[in-house]
């Protein structure tokens, strides 16, 4: 048995003196029951909810899933395709994907139940990076790259700066291939940045994910992470690891 702000302070909710805040407010419920009393004790078995939402008290569990194509990365589809859940079905934990890649998308996709790090790794202000191999319909030029890199007007909005390469050009075929790190993660992104400079995206791999790779990591396969990667991506988003 745990004290309940301490649960909440471990599933990311806040910290442990707002999380007493948030129960005296009478805005947490366990096993559907408002608790305002801050000495009240919790089990792992408890349903804990906070503003109606429940909070994950289980064990905090990573995975890193090579995602191939033809996959969806939200939780649930209406169409009923198989999502990313599917192929990480041995895991009961309840995780989910940390940001989306589309359903053509393949490569690097972490999963997690851990509510804080996930938010910190999808949240722009942290700027965690991202790395794709875009295969590009035409010449992707330099001057092009440039353009990437500075950011191009997507929906009225200037894009922040990314990292690009021109990977190489295949004239038979006229592709290209170009390597882009970015820094945040809209709807779409790569896939609306090649359209804005004329060269739609034919094929998108999503090489990193920070520093991990899908390196040795067979298309449709995943791994947990180790200790030291998980606390490696916790430095990256400027946390202070205990
Ligand atoms: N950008 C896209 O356009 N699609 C993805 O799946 C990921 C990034």
């Amino acid at each position: 048995m745990e004290r309940l702000q301490k649960v909440m302070a471990h599933a990311g909710v806040a910290s442990r003196r707002k999380s007493e805040e948030i129960i005296e407010e009478g805005r947490v419920k366990v096993n559907g029951k408002v608790v305002t009393e801050l000495g009240t004790k919790v089990s792992a078995g408890d349903e804990v909810s906070v503003d109606g939402i429940p909070i994950v008290t289980e064990q905090k569990v990573y995975v890193l899933l090579n995602k191939p194509r033809e996959t969806i990365s939200t939780v649930d589809d209406p169409k009923d395709r198989e999502t990313v859940l599917d192929l990480v079905d041995a895991i009961e934990e309840r995780i989910y994907p940390v940001g989306r890649l589309d359903w053509d998308t393949t490569g690097a996709l972490l999963l997690t139940n851990d509510g804080e790090l996930s938010y910190r790794l999808t949240h722009p202000s942290y700027e965690f990076p991202k790395t794709y191999v875009v295969k590009a319909d035409g010449w992707v030029s330099k001057k092009m790259g440039h353009q990437l890199a500075r950011g191009v007007i997507i929906d009225g909005e200037k894009t922040a700066p990314a990292h690009v390469t021109i990977l190489s050009y295949d004239g038979k075929a006229d592709t290209t291939m170009v390597k882009i790190t970015l820094h945040e993660g809209k709807n779409h992104q790569v896939k609306n940045m090649f359209e804005a400079i004329g060269t739609p995206v034919e094929k998108l791999t999503r090489e990193a994910f920070g520093f991990l790779t899908t390196e040795g990591l067979p298309s449709g396969e995943w791994r947990f992470l180790t200790p030291h990667e998980v606390k490696q991506l916790w430095h990256m988003v400027n946390e202070d690891v205990e």
